[in-house]
């Protein structure tokens, strides 16, 4: 669709599809005896002759018939919409079928105009049709740069953050080393604290970083042929002091070894907010396993909790960006959502369900082994 300014004077290109010769005689005239808007019409008598049309001309609006020999009904609005899917279209008909006409404008028709209304108001609800959907374009256009405008200043931020923080964290373990002079228990366990929140923010920065690539497809995966058994044993050891917090047992139950193609760090990252949710959700005193085994051609891990539960409605959204069931929690809204990306670059997939004494499973799944490579799969040509 080419820019225009009715005000100006630019005229508005029509493209009139009606095979009724004399309803075609009045819509021709009533866009031809306006003073103050002018239209260039384009006639054609059949469905195959306005699509030919559209591939090869500027448009501003498609007047459309809904009885032609060739097309009739709401397919001939689909077919005109594939077609030029960015030119309005106005469905002409008669008065005895307006239900139809407020079909067409549910199935992609931009509104309908009833044949026989006078000239003036037939020719101003075209220019008004026309003009509505050039803003609509516009504000289409203006939301995706602004979309895109925000990610660009978010990545910015998150890496300029990233910087402080870095110091902080170095100055904290120079005091916690005793590099400044000997430190008191109480000191100690302030600055271990100062310590854990600290890392807690820069795991929301590279959260939000990370969601941002993953909405752009620019997520960094690097899979390679691991031991899944052994990175979860030390990322399962490393989680057991934020479980202790709140006196919850983590146990894991893991094969010797576990073959597995994967980013080794990110499916960390995974299993780290995996377990974050369930220490999160589950009451005091409360159990999270983490079990993982081989399953055909993938491996497949699961974190269950003995904690609040998901309601059943709720559970497809879980993975979607910033949800969250309840606001009163610490977090973003990131973590299922940055998982989700993450393990399905991998080649996995990742789903909740209820546990079965009440509490939430998330499973997801990973490659057991390197994709066989085309050259490696193809015969010997000798
Ligand atoms: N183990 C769980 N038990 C109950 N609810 C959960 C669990 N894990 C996730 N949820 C729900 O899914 C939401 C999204 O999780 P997530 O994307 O990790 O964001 P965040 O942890 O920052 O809230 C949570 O806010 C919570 O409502
Ligand atoms: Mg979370």
């Amino acid at each position: 669709m080419k820019d225009f300014d009715p005000i100006a004077g630019d005229p508005i290109t029509v493209l009139l599809v009606e095979d009724h010769p004399g309803d075609a005689r009045l819509v021709r005239e009533a866009l031809r005896d306006t003073r103050s808007l002018q239209f260039r019409v384009v006639h054609v008598t059949s469905l195959t002759a306005a699509i030919e049309h559209l591939r090869g001309a500027d448009v501003d609006v498609v007047l459309l018939d809904l009885s032609l020999p060739d097309g009739a009904g709401l397919a001939s609005i689909v077919r005109v919409r594939a077609a030029a899917p960015r030119v309005p279209i106005l469905v002409l008909t008669g008065t005895e079928d307006e239900e139809l006409a407020l079909h067409a404008v549910r199935g992609g028709a931009q509104d309908y105009l009833v044949k026989g209304v006078d000239a003036g108001t037939l020719a101003r609800a075209v220019a008004h049709a026309v003009e509505r959907h050039r803003m609509l374009l516009e504000l289409e256009a203006t939301r995706r740069e602004q979309l895109a405008l925000k990610d660009r200043v978010l990545s910015h931020v998150s890496h300029e953050l990233r910087a402080p923080l870095h110091a902080v964290g170095g100055f904290i373990t120079l005091l916690v080393d005793g590099l400044a002079g000997e430190v008191t228990t109480a000191q100690r366990e302030y600055l271990e604290l100062a310590q854990r929140n600290l890392d807690q923010l820069a795991r929301m920065i590279s959260d939000l970083l990370d969601a941002t690539r993953a909405e752009t497809g620019k997520l960094l995966i690097e899979p390679a042929p691991f031991d899944l058994a052994e990175v979860l044993d030390a990322t399962v050891s490393s989680l057991r002091p934020l479980a202790q917090t709140k006196q919850i047992a983590l146990d894991a139950t893991l094969p010797p070894r576990l073959d597995a193609y994967a980013d080794a760090q990110r499916v960390q990252q995974v299993v780290t907010n995996l377990v974050d949710n369930a220490v999160k959700f589950t009451p005091e005193g409360g159990r999270i396993a983490v079990v993982a085994e081989a399953a055909d051609d993938t491996v497949r891990v699961s974190v269950a909790d003995t904690g609040v539960g998901i309601a059943r409605d709720i559970a497809p959204h879980v993975f979607e960006r910033l949800y969250q069931a309840s606001r009163g929690q610490r977090g973003l809204g990131l973590g299922l959502f940055i998982s989700r990306a993450l393990v399905e670059r991998q080649g996995g997939r990742i789903w909740v369900e209820p546990a079965a004494g009440g509490g939430t499973v998330f499973c997801f799944t990973l490659p057991a082994r390197t994709p066989a490579s085309p050259h490696a799969a193809a015969p010997a040509p000798w």
